[in-house]
């Protein structure tokens, strides 16, 4: 076995600098003297794997992977020792003057290090060829450059060429002295069988007169190849492809990655596409954070692979209606791997290749800018135009978007496009929820193992929460999640501040919104904002004339701490506006002719403010509406429905603050946005406090 001098192992290993080795494969965040990020050796979403600098030293809190520098890349690559040194005098320029040995030397190392080996032979055989030989050149690299493909964008991929004939690679790997049971087992070579699928002894290439993909891991091992055809032949696959192996696990490989992934990190956005030829010309044009699929159907192996280097995923598909097809097929479950998903769709015909050919690298980074859409918006214009018309297939067009919605682990996210479909299919808010609610119940129910669903517990129904009790209010119109069941300290916000990004979602996630399941049974707790704004209207209709201290009546009180416009909710709105005209008229309005308006909805809804006040239920008190008696302390009610009303507003802006910490932000932004978050908890301590005091004061 060839042996490296003990002194340059020294040197690689101090030169190798841990953060730099590990935070090449996953996205490192520091904490205290550790940088952390969810483990790269099994499947977690909360950061449980440590680096430490100092040290050099890496352990998992997870899984107890643990060691040194070496020992990250031959957990990480499954190589040897050796192999995993290689790896590091590579990335640091460090040269290696290794005894002389013979290829089968080479090869008497783990099994995995000789795939890698003869896989990189081979690439190295065809890209030779497709440079260097007759035919590579006329026929292989005259069809790349009639694709615009220029030398150096060939060179960053290792294209090649594998010549028309039965034996060539493997004469070549042969009088290279490898042993061909590592052609056959990464597929390089077929083993031919008989009718009855016996071997039969004999072999050939698998890949001829085909441009050659090599296709790379994240360290930029070749791990396979994608083979492109340059006949126009209907009878042959257009592609071919390097079968499974130990080295190639096709769900686990982006074509790409490898050469994008620095300016994904930085780019702060992934681009996937379907084709090598949609990767290639996308990055030759300067656009680099760019991956292929590959033509399948995404798995959840590629995108916890794009989720170690960004958050953003933008699918960029063609325009034709399988483009689009195939768009709305793998989206779920980038939704489901917790990442924000865009969608660039191009006009009919086109795919992202051409496309950029046509109107240049300028013009094309411009479209992509302005014409990406949020997967959820998009997925309801598209099911929503489909379906117009057609009451039926809208009902189905919308079940279907919720469904995708069920697939957001953000509760706040899930919130807005919540709101976003609402809006775009003209549907009442209300209905649409009580939709949500039904199917994420069903699909809780349906959990076969007791698993959580997607859409089931941790996608809570939207307003359920434990103890919420029957008021005899509608459902709720904005879901709000149910309130924290304890405030969180100074250290959790540190924390979640420090974090910032989807672990912090996670922990808000699961402190503020995820409904428990038990609570599954008991109606949805009405949205706390719709629950205040009633509670003023209420009391504007009701008692609008009342007077509350000199010449100071309830309807000029409430108008004069809320503002002429002060509710959101579209009905509400409406019969707020109508009170304001009446008054500007010199009438107070009255409950009893404002319930003979023509409008059945208006009439509705007065004769439930009218009633509906001996109908709340004692269980309000914990949730800490207090029942006042009105009709001798308006003040008391108006003062403090007021309150409530400016408190949840609060609480809102407070929610979008930290919702905008979830994405990558300027420190400058960052800074402007924890100044508010700082004023904003003041202002709702404020609050709190007058509350006490008004509630205090009716006891
Ligand atoms: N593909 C495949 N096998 C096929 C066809 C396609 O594996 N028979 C995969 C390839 O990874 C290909 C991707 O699906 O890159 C997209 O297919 P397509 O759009 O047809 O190929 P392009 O890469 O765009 O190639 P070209 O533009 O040369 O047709
Ligand atoms: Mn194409």
């Amino acid at each position: 076995m060839a042996r490296i001098p003990k002194e340059l192992v020294d040197h690689i290993i101090q030169t190798a600098d841990i953060v730099e080795v590990v935070g090449d494969f996953v996205q490192l965040k520091r904490k205290g003297q550790n940088l952390w990020a969810p483990c790269p050796f099994h499947n977690e979403k909360s950061p449980s794997f440590s680096v430490n600098p100092a040290k050099s030293l890496y352990k998992c809190f997870g899984c107890g992977k643990a060691g040194g520098v070496v020992q990250f890349v031959m957990d990480v690559e499954g190589t040897s020792y050796v192999e995993a040194l290689k790896y590091l005098a590579r990335k640091y320029a460090i040269e290696i003057q290794e005894e002389e040995k013979t290829p089968q030397q080479q090869l008497e190392q783990n099994e995995r290090d000789s795939q890698f080996i003869v896989s990189d032979f081979a690439k190295n055989h065809y890209h030779r060829l497709l440079l260097n030989s007759e035919e590579g050149m006329s026929i292989g690299y005259g069809y790349l450059k009639e694709r615009g493909l220029n030398l150096s964008t060939i060179q960053t991929f290792e294209l090649g060429y594998s010549l028309d004939a039965w034996d060539d690679l493997m004469k070549a790997a042969e009088a290279a002295g490898y042993d061909k049971k590592y052609l056959e087992k990464t597929g390089l070579t077929v083993i031919r069988t008989d009718d009855q699928g016996k071997d039969t002894g004999r072999r050939y290439d698998r890949f001829r007169g085909r441009v050659m993909f090599p296709i790379h891991n994240i360290s930029g091992r070749v791990v396979g190849f994608g083979a492109r055809t340059l006949k126009r032949d209907d009878k042959m696959a257009k592609y071919l492809n390097s079968p499974e192996s130990e080295i190639y696990h096709k769900s686990d490989v982006l074509y790409g990655l490898f050469q994008a992934r620095q300016a994904i990190r930085t780019q702060e956005v992934c681009y996937l596409v379907e084709g090598y030829l949609d990767v290639l010309s996308l990055y030759q044009g300067g656009i680099k954070n760019v991956v292929a699929s590959s033509g399948t159907s995404l798995t959840e192996g590629q995108i916890r692979l794009i989720k170690r280097y960004s958050d953003n995923v933008t699918v960029l598909y063609d325009g034709d209606a399988a483009g689009i097809k195939a768009s709305l097929r793998g989206t779920d479950l980038l939704l489901e791997g917790g990442l924000n998903v865009r969608v660039v769709l191009f006009p009919d015909g086109d795919d992202p290749d051409s496309y950029i050919r046509k109107v240049g690298d300028q013009r094309f980074t411009e479209y992509i800018e302005t014409k990406s859409q949020d997967f959820i918006s998009f997925k309801t214009t598209l099911v929503a135009r489909e379906a117009s018309g057609d009451p039926v297939k809208k009902a189905e067009a919308i079940r279907d978007v919720l469904h995708s919605i069920a697939k957001v682990p953000d509760a706040i996210k899930r919130q807005v496009f919540l709101q976003q479909t609402s809006a775009t299919f003209g549907i009442d808010e209300q209905v649409l929820i009580t939709e949500y609610n039904k199917l994420v119940k069903t699909a809780s129910q349906k959990a076969p193992d007791g698993r959580p669903q997607p859409g089931g517990e941790n996608r809570g129904n939207y307003g359920q929460g434990a103890g919420s009790a029957n008021t005899g209010y509608p459902p709720s119109s904005t879901p709000r999640p149910a309130p924290a069941a304890r405030p969180m300290t100074d250290e959790e916000e540190a924390e979640m501040l420090m974090y910032g990004g989807a672990e912090a979602a996670e922990s808000l996630g699961n402190s503020f919104a995820a409904a428990p399941a038990k609570a599954a049974e008991q109606e949805p707790m009405p949205d706390m904002l719709q629950v205040c704004e009633r509670e003023v209207l209420r009391l504007l209709v009701l008692y609008a004339g009342r007077e509350i201290d000199n010449e100071m009546s309830v309807a000029g009180y409430l108008m004069g701490q809320l503002g002429e416009y002060p509710l959101t909710f579209p009905l509400y709105a409406e019969m707020w506006e109508i009170c304001r005209q009446e008054l500007l008229a010199g009438r107070f309005p009255d409950a009893r002719q404002l319930a003979q308006n023509e409008r059945e909805d208006i009439r509705q809804l007065i004769t439930d403010l009218a009633t509906e006040r001996y109908e709340i239920s004692p269980n309000w008190r914990t949730k800490e509406i207090y029942v006042f008696n009105e009709v001798d302390l308006p003040q008391l009610a108006c003062d403090n429905a007021v309150l409530r009303l400016n408190k949840v507003h609060v609480q809102r802006e407070l929610d979008q603050c930290l919702e905008k910490l979830r994405h990558p932000l300027e420190d400058a932004e960052m800074f402007e946005i924890l100044g508010d978050i700082k004023r904003l908890k003041e202002l709702d301590n404020e609050l709190a406090g007058l509350l006490g005091t008004v509630v205090g004061r009716s006891a």
